[in-house]
């Protein structure tokens, strides 16, 4: 059983056994794994420059947290720092509990200085890679880290066992105090200072300056120095690794290849997928990608790499993380082989290898693609601007979805439906742009009539939707990769130009499309998404999918269930930081199912007041 050896397992995690209550209202295999995270400020020195971050536990990327499949998941996260704060598990399905899914003022109030809230939810119908990070402001630049969903016991992976696993976190790094260069953007209603280094797990690599600085004169080793800022993983001849990769930069999407070795994808956003092997994968901020690696090459030092994708007509950035694949026995004196990444606008890569990416679709793991859809949306993406007497030209850019700029609330919107709090957001967000154009034909400048709003889309419990995200060169095209809370959603395709509605459906992948949370659409084109609004209802194959509170709240439950008209309320937004402070989102409200087992669960008694 998991919760007897996890510790074993893992070291440094506590389990806690709670054997009654396990036995009374969870499956047999189901553990509880307990976290402690103390969100706080740090020094942390990279560059060559020493400055205040805020963290988890002291760590730079934070803790990883690891459970199995069918776990239900207690994290205390205790806020030391001066700013008000809330973390998000992005690509936990959250079913019929928001309360736990973390995005501030969408679902919780944030965790204020001195507070502690603890988020509790159960891991279900998922495995692989997925992460956590604050969600409030850029905090996230700082305060992330992997999630790792161990297969039920007894459960192989589809895929050759690795020997080994590592998780690989992509960053971006500033010198300055990262709140305040967001602020400094918001000030001057323009984008503020790009990132000033990539990171991988934290550290830039031997191509920033200072990164070279030796940790210890005695590792220089035949006058070659020693890497202090590098990562660097060990490998064995002949061996299998697993490298779980995630994108945590906050407005970058990335290339990522080692020199020399080939990955095989067998995972995207904890979904398994047709293996495919490529030189390299590109990776949105928000997706997490699993490849295997085989240590098949000459025994030596190899650079991996990471370095931005960017096909839109604005300031590319160009600057190239590196860490070290190094077999074991070779020494550090060797210089590394380079790693070849596709060109930083190869927009014909980008577009074939999300064509490789499929579901894996197979009896165990069926791609559940919604063949009929009840309701089509189609939402425009854009940029607008807002009058800004102080700002630098006077105005202060926004971004936009059917041209309607996201306000955020005061009050989590959840909360104010849970508790009928009038006047905080309405359900009105319209299905289609007032006025079809030619999204994607020369720049439109003028008249944007862009409003600024908290609008959102009521959807039916059940009922199937598809989205068609739509790029638009209102002031300029670019790929944004959004991501949807509560939900993994089918790409059912995809193209550049305008979506058109008549033509480009006979193309459709209804049989094994990616199956993820979070896609890329690209520069001047669309992407083409379906789900099923099936949470907060259950979902039909987790019938025993244990009700995580009904051991503390039987009572209030049902009183809750009678006197609430409940819905779920479920974030949507670029995950470019850059462009969700822009107002780049929305959120869907959708409403409870008929059943017992259909409607939100009630509030967790420690949720952050606002
Ligand atoms: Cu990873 Cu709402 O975000």
């Amino acid at each position: 059983m998991a919760s007897r050896n996890c510790s074993n397992f893992f070291p440094g995690l506590t389990c806690s056994l709670f054997l009654l209550l396990g036995l009374l209202s969870f499956p047999a295999e189901a553990a509880i794994k307990k976290y402690q995270f103390d969100v706080q400020v740090n020094n942390v020195s990279r560059l060559c420059h020493a400055k205040p971050i805020v963290t988890v536990n002291g760590r730079f990327p934070g803790p990883t947290i690891y459970v199995r499949e069918g776990d239900r998941v207690l994290v205390n996260v205790t806020n030391h720092a001066q700013y008000n704060m809330s973390i998000h598990w992005h690509g936990l399905k959250q079913y019929r509990n928001g309360w736990a899914d973390g995005p501030a003022y969408i679902t919780q109030c944030p965790i204020k200085t001195g507070n502690s809230y603890t988020y509790d939810f159960n891991v279900t119908g998922q495995r692989g890679t997925l992460w956590w990070h604050a969600h409030i402001f850029w905090l996230r630049a700082t305060v992330y880290g992997a999630i790792v969903i161990m297969p039920k016991p007894g459960t192989p992976f589809p895929f050759p066992q690795p020997n080994r696993e590592e998780v690989i976190l992509l960053g971006e790094w500033w010198h300055t105090d990262v709140e305040e260069v967001e602020k400094q953007g918001q000030k001057m209603g323009l984008p503020p200072n790009m990132s000033d280094a990539h990171t991988i797990n934290g550290k830039p690599g031997p191509l920033f300056p200072c990164s070279e600085k030796p940790l210890n004169p005695t590792y220089i080793i035949n006058s070659a120095p020693f890497y202090l800022d590098t990562f660097a993983m060990e490998v064995e001849s002949g061996k299998t690794y697993l490298l779980r990769i995630i994108n945590a930069a906050l407005n970058d999407e990335l290339f990522f290849a080692i020199a020399g070795h080939n990955f095989t994808v067998v995972e995207v956003d904890a979904v398994y997928t047709k293996p495919f092997t490529t030189e390299a994968i590109l990776i949105a901020p928000g997706q997490t990608t699993n490849v295997l690696v085989q240590a098949n090459q000459k025994p030596g030092r190899y650079f991996m790499a990471a370095r931005p994708f960017n096909d839109a007509p604005i300031p590319v950035d160009n600057k190239t993380a590196t860490g070290i694949l190094q077999y074991k026995g070779i020494p550090n004196s060797l210089l590394p082989t380079l790693a070849q990444l596709p060109a930083s606008n190869d927009s014909e890569f980008a577009l074939n290898y999300n064509k490789k990416l499929r579901s894996l679709n197979s009896p165990k793991f069926p791609a559940d693609v919604p063949q009929k859809v009840d309701r089509k949306l189609f939402y425009t993406i854009g940029f607008g601007k807002d009058s800004c007497p102080t700002c630098v030209n006077g105005t202060r850019l926004l971004a936009t979805l059917n041209n309607i700029s996201f306000v955020m609330p005061q009050t989590a919107l959840l909360q104010a439906h849970y508790f009928n709090l009038k006047g905080v957001f309405k359900a009105d967000f319209p299905d289609k742009p007032p006025k079809p154009f030619n999204y994607t034909g020369a720049p439109l400048t003028a008249s944007l009539g862009t409003s600024r709003a908290t609008r959102l889309s009521k959807i039916a419990f059940n009922s199937t939707i598809e989205l068609v995200l739509q790029d638009t060169n209102l002031l300029t095209v670019e790929s944004h990769p959004f991501h949807l809370h509560g939900y993994n959603f089918f790409v059912v395709g995809t193209g550049i130009g305008n979506f058109d509605p008549v033509k480009d459906p006979a193309n459709y992948n209804l049989v094994d499309p990616i199956e993820r949370n979070t896609a890329a659409v690209p520069t001047g084109g669309w992407t083409a998404i379906r789900f099923r609004a099936d949470n907060p209802g259950i979902h039909p194959s987790f019938f025993n999918f244990s009700d995580l509170h009904t051991h503390t709240h039987t009572k209030k439950k049902k009183k809750l269930t009678v006197y609430f008209d409940c819905i779920g309320v479920w974030f949507m937004h670029c995950h470019l930081e850059l462009h969700t402070g822009w107002g780049l989102k929305t959120a869907f409200a959708v409403e409870d199912g008929p059943g017992p087992d259909q409607s939100v669960l009630p509030p967790p008694t420690d949720l952050p007041p606002c």
